[in-house]
């Protein structure tokens, strides 16, 4: 696909055939991504959610197919394509006609940023609005869902209002239970707080007032606690709200401010806050309990503005000057507030991912997309595995010309919990403007790709996505 402003993948239905290797026999899955499939201002977020689902049969034939969430952004987008302009308000861009024409009104839902699957249920998310529910078999659109009632859906013609449900749930599954938050701005700026258990309904666990109008994005979660970290990157609400900035200009960098560490319990009872040096996060690779210390990993960032400033144009995917650096941490909380952090690996990344197995548990091994410099690169050249135990980086790197997505883990066997298993990944090919699905021994990432599956039809540049072994659920 063009990843360039106007630029649309089509939508794919076929079947896969290896160019190289062979499909391991015991892959049996889907593996659902989502992005944008469509690029419709210079922001890379901004584009109309285009879910994928690649089948796997256990040696059988591979398919794939791709489809639009059919929302009324998608809607717009669709009677606006090829007139250059920005139909509608983004997140990271105003709809043409100036301040008047974007005043008051929330950024188009686009459904764009990540899946999830609940009891068979599978939800496109975005973190600003309700999720949008899809066939997981045809992957077509029934409509928003509410979470059996308890999100609120934002009032008519875009205005203001609603409860979001963020594009980061976490499953935990020891306890069967899928655990998510919604930021609310506005005049009391929010965390809610939801969990849906296996076969039971969703349910509003607690509301957190935030001292701030922190944009968060992501969060983690051990088997005791939820963790935020609320970097100082705040909604000037003024701003958005009289159209003057987008959402993303609106998000103000204030690094005289801490990261403030909110450490949630799961069963209820006060949170704990401890304050920090500032920095900007979009993501956590995982959480565990220590006895009673919290640990967790996460991709962190110099600034934000940094961060705005590479967004703020698709150039910045294929740059080899991206600010895009971000890079692995580790911290420790203890119980009595100590808090203890440092670098895990050098190497610039994004995208962290475990083995979703372990998400509440004690992890050894991140994934990630990395950027290699020593290729003389361009952004997210290279699939690695971070060894947070040997402190060594195992990656393979495509080199320029090439953009890899984030790589999910699966395992050998679902009920063997060992290392042993599968990364898979989108590659981008940016000269041909194809998808290849690549599939690695996670054990053996330098070695490259053990099979190499090209899909027809760009299947866009995927934010996030999840493997869905052998039931409704999470993996
Ligand atoms: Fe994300």
């Amino acid at each position: 696909m063009d990843l360039r402003r106007g630029g649309w993948a089509r939508e794919v239905d076929a079947e896969l055939r290896p160019s190289h290797g062979a499909v391991p026999a015991g892959l049996a899955g889907t593996l659902y991504r989502n992005g944008a499939g469509n690029h419709l201002s210079d922001y890379i977020i901004d584009g109309d959610g285009l879910v994928s689902a690649v089948t796997f049969t256990g040696g059988g034939p591979v398919r794939v197919r791709s489809r639009y969430v059919r929302t009324p952004s998608y809607a717009v987008s669709l009677d606006a394509r090829g007139q250059g302009r920005v139909p509608l308000r983004l997140g990271g861009a105003n709809a043409d006609g100036g301040p008047l024409r974007n005043a008051f009104r929330t950024p188009a839902s686009q459904a764009n940023t990540s899946v999830t699957m609940i009891d068979g249920r599978l939800l496109a998310l975005w973190e600003a609005d309700m999720p949008w529910e899809l066939d997981p078999a045809t992957l077509e659109t029934f409509g928003q869902c509410a979470m059996d009632g308890v999100l609120e859906p934002r009032g008519s013609a875009g205005r203001r209002g609603g409860t979001p449900y963020s594009a980061h749930p976490c499953w935990d599954p020891a306890a069967a239970e899928l655990w998510n938050f919604g930021c609310v701005q506005g005049p009391r700026p929010r965390l809610e707080i939801y969990r849906t258990r296996r076969g039971g309904p969703t349910e509003h666990v607690r509301s957190i007032r935030m001292p701030r109008r922190y944009m968060v994005h992501d969060f983690a979660m051990t088997a005791t606690h939820l963790v935020f970290c609320l970097g100082p990157v705040i909604l000037d609400l003024g701003g958005f709200l009289s159209g003057r900035l987008t959402a993303f200009e609106a998000m103000r960098w204030h690094g005289d401010e801490p990261t403030r560490i909110l450490l949630v319990p799961r069963d209820g009872g006060p949170f704990r806050v401890i304050e920090t040096d500032p920095w900007f996060q979009w993501h956590f690779a995982g959480a565990y309990d220590d006895g009673d210390d919290i640990v967790f990993d996460l991709v962190r960032f110099r600034s934000w503005s940094a961060m705005h400033e590479a967004i703020s144009s698709l150039s910045h995917l294929t740059d080899p000057a991206s600010t895009l650096v971000g890079r692995l941490w580790r911290y420790r909380v203890g119980s009595s507030g100590k808090l203890e952090s440092h670098q895990l690996h050098g190497l610039p990344m994004e995208w962290p991912t475990i083995d979703m197995r372990r998400s509440t548990t004690t992890h050894r091994n991140v994934y990630g997309a990395a950027l290699n410099h020593a290729a003389a690169g361009v952004a997210f050249t290279a699939v690695a595995r971070y060894d947070t135990e040997t402190g060594e980086a195992d990656l393979h790197d495509y080199g320029p010309g090439h953009l890899v997505s984030e790589p999910l883990f699966v395992p050998r066997d679902p009920d063997v919990l060992d290392e042993q298993g599968w990364l898979i990944a989108n590659e981008t090919n940016l000269t041909e403007g194809t998808t290849n699905i690549a599939i690695f021994n996670a054990q053996a990432v330098t070695d490259g790709p053990v099979c190499i599956l090209p899909v027809p039809e760009s299947l866009g540049y995927t934010f996030h996505g999840q493997w869905v072994q052998r039931s409704g659920d999470p993996l």
